[in-house]
C-alpha cells in the first residue's frame, strides 16, 4: 500500500505499560518476556507498533520514570538479552518497537545525580539544576512540583537546593549544559543501535525552566480540589522556547539511523502550542501526542470543532495523531461508559491521524477501585483523596478468567477489580459482539482501506449529536456516522446511496439503506461507491 506514507502515518500503536501486561516469573511484576508471550494477542488485534513505558533500571519511585541508567534493563523486567529477544520476536512478527525515553529528569540514585550532589565543587554539579536558598532560607522561588509540594528538595550537606518537576527522588537534569545533552543522546543511540524503531519521549515541555527563576504567576482559577501544581499557571517552568533546539538534536539522531525511526513527544499543551513542537520545517517530532480526546466534552459538536480546530492548526506536511487513553488518565470505558466507549474506538480508529491505544482499552477495562492499603502511585501518597492517583488504570491485564486474570502466578503488584471476568481476552474472544471484536474489525478495516490510514478528511456535519465524516482515498469513499446519544437518530446518507460495512454493534444491517437508522450509541462506517 502506497509507499509514500511511513509506518508510523499507516499504523496504530499500543501502549504497553510492562509492570502490567504480563508476568513471566512470578513476581506479580510484568516483564519483558511475558510481552513476548504475548505478542500474537497484538498481531491478532491488528496493531503496527508498540510503546513500552520504560524499562530501565529504576528505584521505582514513579515505576520506571525515575531511570537511574539510561542503558540497560531492570532486572524486574529481565536483560539486555531478553530485550534483544523482544525486538527480535516483535520484528519477526512485522510489529514495531518504541521505547520511553525520559531526558528530564533521572533517578536521585542514578550515578549522575549521586555525584553533582557530593558537594558544590564536583564535575557533575552543573548536570543537574542546584540554587542557593532565598533570603529566608526557604526555597529559590515559588515553583510546585507536579505531584504536590515546592519543587526544589533541600541537601543539607552542600546548602543548595536542586530543582524537581516531578519527585524529590527525580531530580530535573540541566540541559543548558552540553555534557548533558551530549550523553542524553547517547542513551537515544544505544538503543537505537539494538533496533528500536523510535522513542516516546517523557514529559517534554518541562525540559527547560527559565533561566532567572522568577515566580509562576497565581492561577485565579485553580480549586482546593484540583491538583496543587495547577494553583499556578507554568508559564516559567513549561514549554520554554530553548525545548524547541534539544528536540530537534533529538530528531536528528533518530534520522541518523537507517529505516524509518519516529519521534513521539509528550507535552500537554494547547493545539496552538503544540504545534511548534513539529518544529521547524517539521524538523522536531513527527508525533507531538495530541491528548485532547482525553479532555474535550463528549458530544458530536465539540468533538467536531475539536477536529476541526486541530485539522486547520496543523503545520504543512504535519502528520496528525490522536489518544484516547494512557496510563496517566482514567480510562475512557470510565470517563464515557461502556457504550459510548465503543463510539470512541470507532472514532479514533477512523480519524485521520495515527491512532494510539493503551493497553486493556481494547477490552473496555475500567478504573479499577484501589483498597487504601494497596496505593502504590506517589502522587496519590502525597495529594490523597483528590483522585488524582492513577493506580486505578495501571491494574494489571485481564487476560482470562482464571487465577489473577492469567496476568501472574503471584498476588499482581497492583490489584485485579472484583468482577473481572467479562472483560477479559478470552471470554471476548469468545462473544462475537465484544469490544475486543470491535477493535480487531476496526483495526483490519483501517488496515485494508487507505481511506481510513492516508486518506483525506472532510467534515459533514456534527447536527443532533450526531458526528458524520468522511474520509477518502483516490476514488475510494467512506462515511462515518456516530451516534454521541442514547436515542436512535436517522441519518440521510451522504449523496443519497451507501451500504453500512461495519456497525459498532456488530450485526448485520441491510445492504442499501437512506436513511440509515442509528441505534442508540451507534456508529457505523458507510461505503459510499
Ligand atoms: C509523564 C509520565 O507519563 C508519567 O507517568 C510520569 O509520572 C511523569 N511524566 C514523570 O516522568
Ligand atoms: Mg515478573
Amino acid at each position: 500500500m502506497t509507499d509514500e506514507y511511513r509506518w508510523w502515518q499507516s499504523g496504530t500503536i499500543y501502549q504497553i505499560y510492562p509492570r502490567s501486561f504480563q508476568d513471566s516469573d512470578g513476581d506479580g511484576v510484568g516483564d519483558l518476556n511475558g510481552i513476548v508471550s504475548r505478542l500474537d494477542h497484538l498481531v491478532s488485534l491488528g496493531i503496527t507498533a508498540i510503546w513500552i513505558s520504560p524499562i530501565y533500571p529504576s528505584p521505582m519511585a514513579d515505576f520506571g520514570y525515575d531511570v537511574s541508567d539510561y542503558a540497560n534493563i531492570d532486572p524486574v523486567f529481565g536483560s539486555l538479552a531478553d530485550f534483544d529477544a523482544l525486538i527480535a520476536a516483535a520484528h519477526a512478527r512485522g510489529l514495531r518497537v518504541i521505547l520511553d525515553y525520559v531526558p528530564n529528569h533521572s533517578s536521585d540514585q542514578h550515578p549522575w545525580f549521586i555525584e553533582s550532589r557530593s558537594s558544590r565543587s564536583s564535575a557533575k554539579r552543573n548536570w543537574y539544576v542546584w540554587r542557593d536558598p532565598s533570603a529566608d532560607g526557604g526555597p529559590p522561588n515559588n515553583w510546585i512540583s507536579e505531584f504536590g509540594g515546592s519543587a526544589w528538595s533541600f541537601d543539607r550537606a552542600s546548602g543548595q537546593y536542586y530543582y524537581h518537576a516531578y519527585l524529590p527522588q527525580q531530580p530535573d537534569l540541566n540541559w543548558r549544559n552540553p555534557q548533558v545533552a551530549a550523553a542524553m543522546l547517547d542513551a537515544l543511540r544505544f538503543w537505537f543501535e539494538r533496533g528500536v524503531d523510535g522513542f516516546r519521549v517523557d514529559a517534554i515541555h518541562h525540559l527547560f525552566e527559565d533561566e532567572d527563576l522568577q515566580d509562576n504567576p497565581p492561577n485565579p482559577e485553580w480549586l482546593p480540589t484540583m491538583s496543587p501544581a495547577r494553583s499556578l499557571i507554568r508559564t516559567r517552568t513549561m514549554d520554554q522556547p530553548e525545548v524547541h533546539d534539544a528536540i530537534i538534536a533529538m530528531r536528528r539522531v533518530a534520522d541518523s539511523f537507517p529505516g524509518d525511526r519516529v519521534m513521539i513527544g509528550e507535552a500537554y499543551l494547547p493545539i496552538t502550542r503544540l504545534m511548534a513542537y513539529y518544529g521547524v520545517d517539521l524538523g522536531g517530532f513527527q508525533l507531538p501526542f495530541n491528548f485532547h480526546l482525553m479532555s474535550t466534552a463528549w458530544n458530536a459538536a465539540a468533538v467536531a470543532t475539536l477536529v476541526e480546530t486541530y485539522e486547520a492548526a496543523l503545520p504543512a506536511g504535519g502528520w496528525p495523531n490522536w489518544v484516547l487513553g494512557n496510563h496517566d488518565r482514567s480510562r475512557v470505558a470510565s470517563r464515557l461508559g461502556p457504550a459510548q466507549a465503543r463510539i470512541a474506538a470507532m472514532l479514533l480508529l477512523t480519524l485521520r491521524g495515527t491512532p494510539t491505544l493503551y493497553q486493556g482499552d481494547e477490552i473496555g477495562m475500567t478504573d479499577a477501585p484501589i483498597p487504601p492499603e494497596r496505593v502504590r502511585d506517589p502522587w496519590e501518597k502525597r495529594v490523597p483523596g483528590l483522585g488524582l492517583g492513577r493506580d486505578p488504570v495501571r491494574t494489571p491485564m485481564q487476560w482470562g478468567e482464571g487465577a489473577q486474570a492469567g496476568f501472574s502466578s503471584a498476588e499482581p503488584w497492583l490489584p485485579l477489580p472484583p468482577n473481572f471476568e467479562p472483560t477479559t481476552v478470552a471470554s471476548q474472544l469468545r462473544q462475537p459482539t465484544s469490544m475486543l471484536q470491535l477493535y480487531r474489525a476496526l483495526l483490519k478495516l483501517r488496515r485494508s482501506e487507505p481511506a481510513l490510514s492516508i486518506g483525506g478528511y472532510r467534515a459533514v456535519s456534527a447536527d443532533e449529536n450526531v458526528l458524520v465524516f468522511e474520509r477518502f482515498y483516490q476514488e475510494r469513499k467512506l462515511a462515518i456516522a456516530l451516534n454521541f446519544d442514547d436515542h436512535a437518530k436517522q441519518l440521510s446518507v451522504p449523496g443519497g446511496t451507501g451500504r453500512v460495512i461495519l456497525s459498532s454493534h456488530l450485526d448485520e444491517r441491510p445492504s442499501l439503506e437512506d436513511p440509515v437508522e442509528l441505534r442508540p450509541s451507534e456508529g457505523v462506517i458507510i461505503d459510499l461507491n
